[in-house]
């Protein structure tokens, strides 16, 4: 990849997410992915052949802007939309700019899903953790993939 996500050395077992995916869901296939932030899961699902649903409430993280960084500095970062385009995937990949807990769940029956760190966002903390991983199940079709990975170390 030309760009590195903001979350580029958070621990995670996508890794093993994606080798299983393989093995079981073939490329061309639609992966939802929940709190996708700029793009560290979206990026490597789009370049793999898989069709993704990337669903992210912050507009910086879409969009890009000014973050703050440890250390009290500050950077400009791309957002995901910028970073597909540069890869030439945006076309594999529909972004929904929402907040997963609005509103009804949405109706899409995808092959797999994933998240990873958004459980415990205190965006979430009005709900209870049930109706979070509920939407999530209803995202995935009957015997598709469900991956989750919650509060991983830097
Ligand atoms: C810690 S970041 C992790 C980013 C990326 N998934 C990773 O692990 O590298 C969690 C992301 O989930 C998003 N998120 C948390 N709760 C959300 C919700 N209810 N709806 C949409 N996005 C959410 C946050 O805005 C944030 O961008």
């Amino acid at each position: 990849m030309q760009t590195q996500s903001l979350w580029e050395h958070t621990l995670t077992f996508f890794p093993q997410f994606l080798a299983t995916l393989r093995e079981r869901v073939a490329p061309g296939a639609t992966v939802a992915v929940v709190g996708v932030s700029d793009g560290k899961f979206v990026l490597p699902l789009a370049a793999a052949g898989y069709r993704v649903v990337a669903i992210e409430r912050d507009a910086v993280a879409l969009h890009g802007g000014d973050v703050h960084l440890p250390g009290d500095s500050q950077a400009h970062a791309l957002g995901l939309i910028d970073r597909l385009k540069l890869e030439e995937l945006h076309e594999r990949v529909e972004v929904v700019e929402d907040d997963f807990l609005n509103g009804e769940p949405l109706g899409l029956q995808c092959d797999a899903v994933w998240t990873s760190c958004s459980w415990h966002y205190s965006a979430n903390h009005h709900r209870p953790l049930g109706e979070f991983v509920d939407r999530m199940r209803r995202l995935v079709r009957p015997g598709g993939m469900f991956g989750a990975e919650f509060m991983m170390p830097v």
